[in-house]
């Protein structure tokens, strides 16, 4: 199947704008999973449900689909139609329940199937927690973009949120399934100290010609 570049790292290493970047530059579809997770988690949420709840997440989320359309070389998040905002997909209540819901078991199922789905539609950037680890594990091209714990809360307060980044780090690192590791096999680089455009760059310098 198609040629998967996968980028994983932890919450606001600067790795959705890299993947958005690297995917432009070389004419590939740039996939944000954790868009995949916070759709699920807004129509989890819609239900009324307390996402701290497993069995509750699990029963609503068997009942919702998520869909992937592409416009413009990227996948949107759409439930029931709807194609969800950048506004419903990063509002509070969903940045304090999207690790909650993604550690349910089911959910990360469904959506890793979905995930290993999109590689159909042509080459991928695909950026998430566990790319490089569960959804495309023989991929040769794989990244982990990283960033210090300092770096990644001044740019996620640069950019309006008050969200918990240490707590969903947390959360994502010490879930029994797919917790956040270094792919195995992944050229890790360290985002702190360099511009986007350096981190794109370094990317773009590891891969083989
Ligand atoms: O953009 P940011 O780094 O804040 O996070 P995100 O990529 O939007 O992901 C939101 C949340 O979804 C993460 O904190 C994880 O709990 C979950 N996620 C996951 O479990 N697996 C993925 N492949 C992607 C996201």
């Amino acid at each position: 199947s198609s040629t998967v570049i996968t980028i994983d790292g932890p919450a606001a290493s600067g790795k959705s704008s890299v993947a958005r970047i690297l995917a432009q530059r070389l004419g590939y579809i740039y996939v944000n999973t954790g868009n995949m997770y916070r759709a699920m988690t807004w129509a989890v949420l819609q239900t009324g449900i307390d996402p701290n709840d497993q069995d509750a997440v699990r029963q609503a989320a068997a009942g919702i689909v998520v869909d992937s359309p592409v416009t413009e070389g990227q996948t949107q998040v759409s439930i029931s139609g709807r194609i969800l905002s950048a506004e419903d997909l990063n509002s509070d209540p969903v940045n304090r329940g999207v690790s909650l819901v993604a550690r349910v078991p089911e959910v990360r199922s469904r959506l890793v199937a979905d995930q290993r789905a999109l590689a159909d539609l042509g080459p991928l950037v695909m950026e998430g927690r566990d790319i490089g680890s569960v959804v495309f594990p023989e991929s040769p091209l794989k990244f982990y973009i990283d960033a210090s714990e300092e770096v990644r809360a001044a740019r996620r307060s640069a950019q309006g949120h008050t969200d918990q980044v240490a707590e969903r780090d947390r959360l994502d690192s010490t879930r029994k399934t797919s917790p956040l590791v270094i792919p195995e096999g992944a050229v890790v680089i360290d985002n702190s100290h360099l511009t986007l455009e350096g981190a794109v760059q370094a990317v773009l310098d590891r891969l083989p010609p």
